[in-house]
């Protein structure tokens, strides 16, 4: 698979094979994910976009009859094994999920939460910690005046941002997002675009899009996936204006999906 320059690789996936019981959900699977830039994973439903994305913090593991076989390199260890520790993984390598997830307490203590159980107890610490994570979320200026009130009376794109800002809480490297955009409006789906503009410049991210007009807009490398294969992966430009394949050709025109 041809590929232009990978300064920095923060992930290296090496013959990554995953079985759900018999079922071979990812079929050897090599790519670099490269620093500080946002890399998108596009294909049809079912190609296993958010299996391989859940292989960077290890989420496969909540699954029953799951094998993994294959490396994935970050920061020179393979997550893959058993001896990784998760919990230290997962904070280095935060997840943003589909559906909003905020906890059942106060916009600031769902912020606060992963610092506090960190050991992190001083209370103007944690405050300017909350003031900086929502303002990265670009969610400061309408929840300033009311961080003591739940979150769940948040709307849906407000608590989505949250969840970001919960994530960049952990000070991770790498922030994944599957599909972050799917429950939300046109306008709230916009203030996330942007908000993974401003983020790429400090984290790695990585996300998973059934919208290819998204996967243009925010990132710089697309990988196309089709039954559990990855078929193309590159700079993002190129691979929609000129892709390789034919089955990538395919899907981006249209033809399935
Ligand atoms: N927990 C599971 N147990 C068994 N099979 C699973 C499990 N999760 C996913 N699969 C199967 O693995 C394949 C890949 O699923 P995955 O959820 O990764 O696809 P996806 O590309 O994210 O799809 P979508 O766009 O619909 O979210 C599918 O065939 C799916 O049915
Ligand atoms: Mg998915």
């Amino acid at each position: 698979m041809e590929y232009t320059a990978i300064a920095n690789p923060v992930i290296t996936v090496e013959d990554l094979n995953l079985y759900y019981g018999k079922f071979q959900a990812l079929k050897n699977i090599s790519m670099l994910i490269e620093e500080k830039i946002t890399t998108a994973f596009i294909g049809p439903s079912g190609c296993g976009k958010s299996t391989l994305l859940r292989c960077f913090n290890r989420m496969n593991d909540l699954v029953e009859n799951v094998k993994v076989e294959g490396k994935a390199i970050f920061n020179e260890e393979n997550i893959l094994v058993p001896e990784c520790d998760v919990t230290t993984l997962r904070s280095r390598v935060g997840m943003v999920f589909q559906k909003s997830n905020p906890f059942p307490m106060s916009i600031f203590d769902n912020i606060a939460y992963g610092p506090r159980k960190k050991g992190i107890r001083n209370k103007t610490m944690l405050a300017e910690l909350v003031e900086d994570c929502l303002k990265a979320a670009a969610l400061w200026d309408e929840v300033k005046n009311k961080l003591d009130k739940s979150a769940l009376g948040l709307s849906g794109g407000q608590q989505q941002r949250l969840c970001i800002a919960r994530t960049i809480a952990m000070k991770p490297e790498v922030i994944l997002m599957d599909e972050p955009c799917s429950a939300l409006d046109p306008i709230a789906t916009t203030k996330i675009e942007d908000l993974i503009g401003e983020l790429q410049k400090d984290y790695t991210i990585v996300i998973v899009t059934h919208n290819m007009q998204q996967a243009a807009r925010v990132s710089q490398r697309t990988a196309f996936m089709y039954l559990g294969e990855l078929i193309e992966y590159g700079d993002t430009d190129a691979l929609f204006q000129n892709p390789k394949n034919q089955k990538t050709e395919d899907y981006i025109t249209g033809r399935f999906g």
